[in-house]
């Protein structure tokens, strides 16, 4: 008996099942009730008692090295039958539809709103010199109002900076001379600023510009409040409270009755009903000289407002780090039909 268990031994351990079910018949040739080891046990039972012991050894390690096998090469089989059920290639690709992301949804609406009133689209550079982000703006140099901006700088004298605000678009615009103007300017902005929930070092800016002569502020008033009905639905209100730019004079910066709680009062307007939108005003005539426009002839307003902002309350995003995290579960809410 020894011998044949060692022989079947010999052969189980070069068994290598071609297919499953070459490997099913292995099984059920060996392991079955009416298989090679039950049979092995069967004849177990007249083995001499002082053989018994050895037999028995021997016996279950013919059973073990079986049930090895089978386990060792079902692996196999598993593997490569899963690929081979799992992988349909005649499904449809399960591909995601893309998505434009929210700022550029949110610029583009503003662009067309301005474009109706026959506004045209201007752009700049990012990388910018002292005289267009500062100096042609009315900032003189120590001026405090450039600690307003925390400028990144590329060089140092000459200055060369990131630019902080799109009012630099106006003076490339400016000093081309082609008059009238009535451009908007959408585009990125920097600034040297912790990155928070409502602070980022990357942000995005539409200007707006429009000179002519006899340009009024109930012309900046007008346009801005057709932006808002169209943007924020009619029956939004405006505010306009006075401020300080040093581009402007008259300058100010634009409320609008808070679009979530209708003006009630909640947490994103701060029970104040009112939320800050822009600021705005009539250029100031030392930029139209600092751009050989003559103040006398021609007058303008200019205002710019932050497309994060606008989203933020269009969509109810209460962290401005969602714009710049790509987290595809933010993203593909913006799906559009
Ligand atoms: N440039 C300003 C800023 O970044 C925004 C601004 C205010 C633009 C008033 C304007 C304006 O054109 O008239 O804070």
């Amino acid at each position: 008996m020894k011998e044949k268990i060692e022989q079947i031994l010999t052969e189980v351990k070069a068994f290598h099942a071609e297919s499953k079910e070459a490997l099913e018949n292995f099984r059920i040739a060996y392991l079955s009730k009416k298989g090679v080891i039950a049979a092995l046990f069967n004849d177990f039972k007249q083995v001499a008692p002082e053989m018994r012991k050895e037999m028995g050894m021997k016996l279950n390690e013919l059973k073990n090295a079986v049930q090895e096998i089978l386990e060792e090469q079902q692996k196999q089989f598993e593997t490569t039958t899963d690929t081979k059920n799992d992988l349909d290639l005649s499904l449809p690709a399960g591909m995601m539809n893309g998505s434009r992301h929210p700022l550029s949804i949110v610029r583009n609406e503003i662009n067309d709103i301005f474009k109706r009133l026959g506004f045209v689209i201007a752009e700049g550079p990012e990388i910018e010199d002292d005289f267009h982000v500062f100096s042609a703006l009315n900032f003189p140099p120590d001026h405090p109002a450039r600690d307003m901006q925390d400028t990144f700088f590329v060089t140092k004298s000459p200055d060369v900076v990131l630019r902080t605000h799109t009012s630099s678009v106006q003076v490339r615009v400016m000093e081309q001379g082609k008059l009238p103007i009535r451009i908007i300017a959408p585009g990125r902005v920097f600034r040297n600023e912790a990155i928070s929930a409502r602070a980022h070092c990357i942000f995005h800016q539409i200007e707006g510009l429009y000179i002519d002569k006899n340009v009024s502020f109930a012309d900046l008033k007008q346009t801005l409040y057709h932006f808002v009905q169209e943007y924020f639905g009619e029956g939004t209100k405006v505010r306009f409270r006075p401020s300080y730019f040093p581009f402007t004079e008259t300058s100010a910066e634009m409320d609008i009755s808070c679009n979530i709680c209708g003006g009630e009062g909640c947490n994103i307007c701060k029970h104040t009903g009112w939320v800050e939108i822009l600021g705005c005003g009539i250029c100031d005539p030392n930029i139209l000289k600092a751009c050989n426009i003559d103040p006398e002839e021609y007058t303008g307003f200019a205002f710019g407002m932050g497309i994060e902002r606008i989203a933020m309350l269009k969509y109810q995003i209460n962290d401005l780090r969602m714009f710049f995290e790509n987290d595809i579960r933010f993203l593909e809410q913006f799906e559009q039909a």
